[in-house]
């Protein structure tokens, strides 16, 4: 039997990547296109239905099947479309692969903290996945994948990441308990990637007293002293989504230069 191209490994599954109009989440969506994947991308915002069109033709102009979903994962009523979406181009009705990916990474002193601040936060990073994933549970496909972007700031300790490190953090445990409490049911892996500071909006839109202390950081990267790049990050997540991936459940994959050494 002449071996699967690596290239086309992912046809006939069916993918979600939340926050897929940018950043990170474009880059996984147009390499699961790559390999064959039929994809969901989803945007919130009007600058994101913009960068989204442009994401769906590159998926379009391989092959895949491309929904295209505004939906705002904070808002539990809107991740239904997204799975209705995933549905709609699946083959045989399955997800495969769902990719947690979308995410909010605004800076806040405690001593400014708010309410409001702390519910916009955690409902984006930590209430959106979970109830994504509990709709997804009755389509998932056996040998599927269910990755989530975390950050190596679940464990830095950087001000102004109250929320934003505790949900990275609280979203890892979630893996540990949904490895166990759905690997052999559902024949799923879970897994994180934890990446660190990686050239996308988010970071360039970080506060520039968040930026400074994060600068000793990067300097002492022991891979290099740079920021990632998207594509450092896409391959970890492609390995995780592989059927060569299988015995890796519940692990937390740091995609940051080994930055998490430090500290
Ligand atoms: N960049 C980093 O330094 C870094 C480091 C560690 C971990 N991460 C994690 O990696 C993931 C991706 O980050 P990124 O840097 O690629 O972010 P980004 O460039 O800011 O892109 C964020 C994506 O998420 C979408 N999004 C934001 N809020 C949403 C909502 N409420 N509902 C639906 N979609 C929403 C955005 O959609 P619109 O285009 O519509 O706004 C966009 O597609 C995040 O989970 C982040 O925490 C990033």
């Amino acid at each position: 039997m002449s071996p699967i191209e690596p290239q086309k490994a992912l046809v006939g599954k069916t993918a979600i990547v939340t926050g897929s109009s940018r950043g990170i989440g474009a880059g996984i969506a147009i390499e699961l296109g790559r390999r064959g994947a039929n994809v969901v991308i989803n945007y919130t915002s009007p600058r994101g239905a913009t960068a989204a069109q442009q994401v769906v033709k590159t998926l379009e102009s391989g092959g895949s099947k491309v929904a295209s979903v505004q939906a705002n994962v904070a808002v539990v009523s809107d991740l239904q479309k997204l799975v209705d979406a995933a549905l709609s181009i699946s083959e045989n009705k399955k997800i495969d692969i769902l990719i947690h990916n979308a995410g909010s990474g605004d800076d806040c002193y405690l001593a400014d903290m708010t309410e409001d601040f702390y519910k916009k936060q955690s409902d984006i990073n930590l209430k959106a996945p979970i109830f994504l994933t509990h709709l997804c549970l009755p389509h998932l496909a056996q040998g599927g994948r269910i990755i989530l972007l975390t950050s190596v700031s679940a464990r830095l300790g950087v001000p102004q990441q109250t929320v934003y490190a505790a949900t990275k953090a609280a979203l890892e445990s979630c893996c540990k308990v949904w490895a166990t409490e759905l690997g052999r049911k559902h024949g799923v892996t879970v897994n994180c990637v934890a990446p660190g500071p990686v050239a996308t909006d988010m970071w360039w839109d970080s506060d520039p007293a968040l930026l400074a202390d994060f600068q000793p950081i990067i300097d002492s990267t022991p891979a290099a002293a740079r920021v990632g790049e998207v594509a450092d990050i896409v391959p970890v997540v492609l390995f995780l989504c592989s059927e060569e991936s299988r015995w890796v459940t519940g692990s937390v994959l740091s995609a940051s230069g080994g930055m998490t050494f430090i500290g």
